[in-house]
């Protein structure tokens, strides 16, 4: 038994020193240590059956080795925890030299959204609805029921995108088709501005381009004059560009579907009046066509001209995009290049 027991020591030992990890050990220390059926357990259960002075010299023994193992399992146990967390350390280290992940860039609007979100809110504050149109537009709501009949020059003008097979329908060359719509469907007393796109089979420059934006804007009501239009068209100037040294100049203009009609121009913004492509070299932009609503058009809307009159003006909200924020060439509004658009 005293063989066995040291012999047992010698494999309990050996397995330990060996161990490489902490569940290893914990099952070298049930196997050789476990109280129900551990090695060491067991070889003591032969011990009852050994004379008097054996059996103590041997209990002795079986308790040293017991010791000594008991030595070496606390002793490996607190090396390999050491290991453990050398290595947790290491797996999570944080190389603090590395450089830091790309700053994400929030996106935000397009200089003509901000434009068209801004007009949209200053006219809802003055009492205005803002809505909307097809840009896919019959040919009666964007000329007949403006006055603007098949023969008429004015057709020829707007170098309007028609589609093929279809002579009766075109791309929308103006927001102008939503003042009948509007007046159709709402009636009168009415306050609405129309923000869209509209497209002209233009050659392009640095001031044109085949698709655009305006504002339509529309007022129908009871004795409405002249007078009511510039007032609404300082307010309009003034709070969209949030500036109050706005030059502007009033000149006869035609349109069929306005009587009187004007174009109101604004001192470029670009360039400050000394001239510039944004302004065609002649200091000024054409700004606000306007004019009283044609009795012809009250007449399309579905309303009795004796009844009712308004003004409607039509915003070039893409100009006035250029004015704002001092962009020379139209070009650069529809060529989405980042490092332009980053500037807004
Ligand atoms: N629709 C006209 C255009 O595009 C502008 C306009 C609108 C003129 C409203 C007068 C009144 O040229």
């Amino acid at each position: 038994m005293i063989n066995e027991l040291a012999q047992l020591k010698q494999n309990a030992l050996k397995a330990i020193k060996e161990a490489g990890s902490l569940i290893g050990l914990e099952e070298l220390e049930i196997k050789f240590l476990g109280r129900k059926s551990g090695e060491l357990t067991n070889l003591m259960k032969g011990l009852k059956d050994l004379k008097d002075d054996v059996k103590k010299e041997v209990g002795k023994l079986a308790n040293e080795v017991k010791t000594s193992i008991e030595d070496l399992l606390e002793q490996k146990k607190l090396d390999l925890t050491q290991v453990e967390i050398q290595g947790k350390l290491k797996e999570e280290e944080i190389d603090i030299t590395q450089p830091a992940l790309p700053k994400v860039e929030p996106g935000h609007f397009h200089p003509m959204t901000q434009i068209e979100r801004d007009l949209a809110k200053l006219f809802s504050s003055m009492g205005f609805m803002v809505l909307d149109g097809p840009e896919l537009e019959s040919t009666h709501y964007s000329f007949e029921a403006l006055n603007i009949p098949d023969t008429h020059p004015a057709r020829e003008s707007m170098d309007t995108f028609y589609i093929k097979g279809h002579p009766n329908w075109c791309m929308r060359p103006h927001t102008s088709p939503v003042q009948a719509r509007a007046m159709q469907k709402y009636g009168a007393p009415l306050r609405a501005v129309v923000p869209g796109r509209c497209f002209r089979n233009e050659a392009t420059d640095g001031s044109h381009d085949h698709t655009f934006y305006q504002l339509e804007g529309l007022i129908v009501d009871k004795d409405i004059s002249v007078a009511h239009l510039i007032g609404v068209m300082k307010e309009l100037l003034e709070g969209v560009l949030r500036r109050d040294d706005i030059e502007i100049r009033l000149r006869p203009g035609f349109f069929p579907f306005v009587e009187p009609g004007f174009e109101l121009d604004m001192r470029c913004l670009v360039c400050g009046g000394k001239g510039c492509s944004a302004c065609k070299h002649s200091g000024w932009v054409e700004t606000l066509p306007c004019g009283l609503v044609h009795p012809e058009v009250i007449k399309a809307g579905g309303l009795d001209p004796k009844e009712w009159n308004g003004f409607a003006f039509g915003l070039g909200s893409l100009r006035l995009a250029m004015q704002k924020f001092g962009i020379s060439d139209i070009r650069l509004m529809h060529g989405g290049d980042l490092r332009f658009l980053r500037q807004f």
